[in-house]
């Protein structure tokens, strides 16, 4: 595969993903297409912008004029698929931007796939990412497998699902050579400050409230943003057409916990008493349909291809949070203007 699409490039994992292609694979064109939505950031990939063989295309993926007349320019071999509206939160507000991008934008570049490819599919790839949340929510026991039926909780995972179900279907009607896989929470660099580490990470350094959803007692699996786009890398070139893969971090965490070690860790990175921040902890209404608990099973990944991950969660936790302290002209540049207004109102009534 020499010219290599990577949709959604400028968001949070996205941004990950082009960086390892682009540095990993001098010899392949790297193609980000974005839309810049309000978490698409270029100054996320500015270490790469410049290099020989990094492109950018600025387009919306539910433009299915737009996305057929590029995929005829640019004839791409690949596609790895991010693109998509991706906070829970929002989704529960606007479920039809979710709907827009994540099901139709993303049935429009399978279907510039099928078009431009003509059937003949040797050497070619479309590489579908999803989430662990299509498969609900689990009790205190068990883990989600590649088996496990799909039962989405919230407008994000309902339209994550749908496509998964449209990915699928092209590989089962038309032989598209589709891959799928589906990850669980990932931590780092780069994400947008809405999602509930960064979020805190800024309201820690602000002395400002830290809203817990309902009690705190809901658990997610978290995995370092580098591993998944490692694990993107093996599944693209190495998994299967019509198989899906799990990706986890066999690291499951509380959230009320996981806020806490974050607070000893600010705490001491910013001088302050050990336990100061445990004030701002706040317990604010429940988030609707909120998923009580996910886990991931990746024996099939790790079995089959031989991944597992790499990253010790206390190393990329601590480098995550020296990276947001690091970069606050970026945190800034991403919290002001039309993020202030959705902070406001989506807090307001809690
Ligand atoms: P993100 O919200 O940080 O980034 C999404 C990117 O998609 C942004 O750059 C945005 O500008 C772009 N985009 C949105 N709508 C678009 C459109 N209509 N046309 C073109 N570009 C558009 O998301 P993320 O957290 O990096 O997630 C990336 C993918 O990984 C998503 O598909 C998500 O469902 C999946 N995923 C995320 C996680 C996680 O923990 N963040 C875990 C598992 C899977
Ligand atoms: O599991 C994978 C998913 O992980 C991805 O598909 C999503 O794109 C990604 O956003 C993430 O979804 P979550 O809903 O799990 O992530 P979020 O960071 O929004 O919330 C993590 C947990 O923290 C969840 O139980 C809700 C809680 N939370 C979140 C926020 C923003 C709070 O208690 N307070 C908050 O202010």
């Amino acid at each position: 595969m020499k010219k290599i699409l990577i949709t959604g490039g400028a968001g949070f994992i996205g941004s990950h993903v082009v960086r390892l292609f682009v540095n990993k694979y001098p010899e392949k064109d790297i193609y980000n297409l974005d839309k810049l939505t309000y978490c698409g950031n270029l100054e996320n990939l500015s270490d790469v912008e410049r290099a020989h063989n990094y492109h950018f295309l600025k387009a919306d993926i539910a433009d299915a004029t737009h996305i057929l007349s590029l995929f005829e320019e640019y004839r791409f071999d690949g596609v790895i698929h991010l693109a998509a509206e991706s906070h829970v939160d929002r989704s529960i507000v606007n479920p039809m931007e979710f709907i827009r991008t994540n099901i139709i934008g993303t049935v429009n570049l399978l279907s510039a796939a099928r078009h431009i490819w003509q059937d003949d599919f040797s050497g070619k790839r479309f590489y579908h990412i999803s989430t662990d949340e299509v498969y609900g929510s689990l009790g205190e026991v068990g883990a989600f497998s590649e088996s496990t039926p799909y039962a989405p909780h919230s407008p994000y995972s309902a339209s994550k699902a749908s496509s998964d179900h449209f990915a699928r279907v092209f590989h089962d009607t038309y032989h598209l050579p589709v891959v799928i896989s589906n990850c669980s929470n990932n931590y780092g660099p780069n994400q947008f400050p809405e999602k509930l580490i960064p979020l805190f990470i800024n309201n820690i350094k602000h002395n400002k409230p830290l809203p817990v959803y309902g009690q705190g007692v809901n658990v997610r699996d978290w995995l370092y943003v580098e591993d998944h786009a490692d694990a993107i890398d093996t599944i693209f070139h190495r998994g299967k057409n019509g198989d899906t893969y799990n990706i986890g971090g066999n690291n499951e965490w509380k959230n009320i916990d996981l806020i806490h070690q974050l607070i000893r860790i600010m705490d001491r990175k910013l001088g302050r008493e050990d336990g100061q921040s445990l004030k701002l902890v706040t317990f604010v209404t429940d988030r609707a349909g909120h998923d009580l608990r996910y886990a991931i099973d990746a024996s099939k990944l790790r079995d089959e291809l031989g991944w597992s991950p790499k990253i010790k969660f206390i190393e990329g936790f601590e480098k995550t949070v020296d990276w947001y302290l690091q970069n606050g002209a970026w945190l800034e540049h991403v919290t002001s203007g039309a993020y202030q207004e959705y902070y406001t109102k989506m807090y307001a009534n809690r």
